[in-house]
């Protein structure tokens, strides 16, 4: 094989009149009036070769005419200007082209299942094609470039830990049951029968182990496993950059962060983004926005309208208040004209997210038109319209319900409504715009009411807020964690906290806060609270999610879009078709045996 002398994408006017060298793909091919003109592409770009059947052996002409597209060839000859007018502007090289002298076909391609090299033929085939065909999906420039980016990010990511005195650590994938929520990987012992690992959703027990140990700066980029329902932004494995520091406090959390993401937003987009990124306690966007991970890139705020309908005439309203709750409203400004079908789709999405209705105010031509206005008082609609500012073409939605689940409600309706009015050109949203958030004072505990207890609001390594201390036992639910959350355009892309490392107060935790036994306790996190005995440094970390951050940096929904390899929304690997069945040697040799599948509920 002649070896490459120079990339597909480096040829210029300078380098006219010399022989070079290509390694790489037919791309394109097209017969002009018996000349053939071959795009060579490798990873770099793709340069054009020419075939004129005047100048080459007819026997490398004949070979060249039949390659299918994507076979892999080295083609050598002379750099030429094109003709006047048919330089090809999209592509670097677009003012030369190679004359070819010598082909060799170092493998023929069959015919492709899909093109590749149309971004946006490519663009439409169905997704379940390409990733069983993923090796050609991942030819096309667009995946090669999340590919670099993802590269280069992690690069700069190792680059900027170890200059601030990180330590790059691997911790085992072959570890136990660890408590973050989602449900485990099990790996199956030999040696050990009935014993099972678990692959780790995170390294959070080992990277505070590591504490222990004195190393006081950790980092990894660490493959988690979690066996959970996927969706756009989760797979079942995925990259954690995950970090873990002794002797700190929150700050230090946030300034190293702010840090990194701004050597991350300049080596991989060349752009500044501000030094300190701003905070809003859970509270606060809760009540604003809806959600813990609110998109600040534009407003539809919700407000609180409980004071004024204490005495409402609606019924729904008053009643709600009077159990406890809150009365919510938000202004989708301009939405006045959603048709029928789109408002039952938002009645329907807020009664999926536990709303008892929808409740809302179209206004057009001055005139409120809704269902429940008739019992609003003058006062009542002149503060809905002073604090939402309402106009024509305005639509207003309410909801009426204890406080977490109101906010809830109007903060998933609130981004749908976000989707409207972009559909209608009403909102725009810069593409090239990003808001980083802290979102910090979370509750440390949620209530669980199916089981009638409390759980982690996060992990159960994660230390109270300290004045909170005290109402561990008597008022679980006012207790704040020190619990940060880095919040990129409505993407939760980091979580972390300040840990327990008195082992007394994690114990209360386990055992008294989330009534774990003894016994259990013991077994699983016996070595954890053995080694906070023995000089524990207070200590603190964060993990981000990397495969979210390249999913934000290359401007993509989808975090497959980032990943070589990505599993479906079932969890298998189309490409190598796994999960797959074990032989039956196998299983008896891991202590297992098969029952009968059982069958599904709704069979
Ligand atoms: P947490 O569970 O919040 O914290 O995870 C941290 C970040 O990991 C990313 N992430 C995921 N990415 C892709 N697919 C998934 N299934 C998935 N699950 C989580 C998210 C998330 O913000 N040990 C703690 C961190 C700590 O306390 O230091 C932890 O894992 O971007
Ligand atoms: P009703 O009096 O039940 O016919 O409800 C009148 C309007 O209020 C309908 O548009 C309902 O969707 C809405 N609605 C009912 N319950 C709630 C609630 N808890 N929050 C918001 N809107 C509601």
């Amino acid at each position: 094989m002649k070896k490459r002398t120079i990339h597909c994408n480096e040829i210029r006017t300078q380098h006219i009149g010399q022989v070079v060298t290509l390694n790489g793909w037919v791309h394109s091919r097209r017969d002009l009036g018996g000349v053939l003109f071959i795009d060579v592409r490798d990873r770099e770009g793709r340069t054009q070769s020419v075939f004129d059947p005047s100048d080459v052996a007819s026997e490398l002409f004949d070979m060249a005419a039949s390659l299918h597209s994507e076979s892999v060839i080295s083609v050598t000859g002379m750099v030429r200007r094109r003709p006047e007018g048919t330089d090809n502007p999209k592509i670097d090289t677009g003012e030369v082209e190679v004359v070819v002298d010598s082909l060799e076909v170092l493998n023929a391609s069959d015919v492709l299942p899909f093109p590749v090299d149309d971004p946006e033929a490519a663009s439409k085939v169905n997704e379940e094609l390409r990733l069983k065909y993923r090796y050609l999906d991942l030819r096309r420039p667009e995946m090669i470039h999340h590919l670099r980016l993802r590269s280069k990010v992690a690069t700069a990511t190792r680059v900027f830990l170890d200059e601030q005195e990180f330590l790059e650590v691997e911790t085992p994938t072959l570890f136990k049951s660890t408590p973050e929520g989602a449900r485990e990987f099990l790996v199956p012992s030999r040696l050990h029968p009935s014993h099972f690992y678990a692959l780790p959703q995170s390294p959070q027990q080992y990277k505070q182990i590591l504490m222990v140990s004195g190393v006081e700066k950790y980092f990894q980029l660490a493959r988690c496993y979690r066996d959970e329902d996927l969706r756009a932004d989760r797979q079942p494995e995925f990259t954690q950059v995950d970090i873990e520091m002794s002797f700190i406090d929150r700050e230090d959390i946030y300034a190293l962060v702010e840090g990194m993401m701004g050597r991350i937003w300049k080596e991989a987009l060349g752009v500044q983004i501000p030094d300190a990124f701003k905070r809003m306690t859970f509270q606060e966007a809760m009540n604003t926005y809806g959600i813990d991970k609110p998109d600040t890139r534009f407003g539809l705020e919700i407000h609180d309208f409980s004071d004024v309908f204490q005495k409402s005439d609606f019924k729904v309203f008053r009643g709600t208040i009077e159990r406890g709750g809150v009365i919510k409203a938000i202004n989708a400004k301009g939405l006045s004209d959603v048709t029928q079908g789109q408002m039952e789709s938002l009645t329907q999405l807020a009664i999926a997210q536990g709303a008892k209705g929808l409740a809302y105010i179209k206004v057009e031509k001055g005139e409120w038109k809704s269902p429940i206005v008739k019992f609003f008082t003058d006062t009542e609609k002149e503060v809905l319209q002073r604090e939402l500012c309402i106009e024509d073409g305005d639509l207003v939605l309410f909801a009426a319900d204890q406080w977490l689940g109101a906010c809830e409600v109007l903060g998933r309706i609130r981004l749908q409504c976000a989707e409207l009015l972009q559909q209608r050109g009403r909102l725009c949203i810069d593409p090239s715009r990003f808001d980083f958030l802290w979102v910090t004072d979370f509750p440390l505990l949620s209530f669980d009411k199916e089981m009638n207890r409390w759980y982690s609001s996060h992990h159960p390594f994660t230390s109270p807020v300290q004045e909170d201390v005290a109402l561990l036992e008597s008022d679980p639910k006012k207790v704040r964690g020190q619990h940060y959350d880095l919040v990129v355009n409505g993407v939760e892309l980091g979580g972390g906290s300040i840990r327990i490392h008195q082992p007394d107060l994690q114990r209360v935790i386990f055992q008294k806060v989330l009534q774990l036994p003894e016994d259990v306790v013991q077994a699983r996190f016996g070595y954890m609270l053995d080694a906070f005995r023995f000089g524990c440094p207070p200590h603190g970390g964060i993990a981000l999610g990397f495969d979210r951050l390249i999913a934000i940096l290359c401007g993509t929904q989808s975090i497959r879009d980032v990943i070589a390899f990505p599993k479906t929304a079932k969890g298998a690997c189309l490409m190598t078709d796994s999960p797959g069945k074990a032989e039956s040697r196998q299983l008896r040799d891991l202590h297992i045996q098969l029952r009968a599948p059982q069958k599904e509920k709704n069979d």
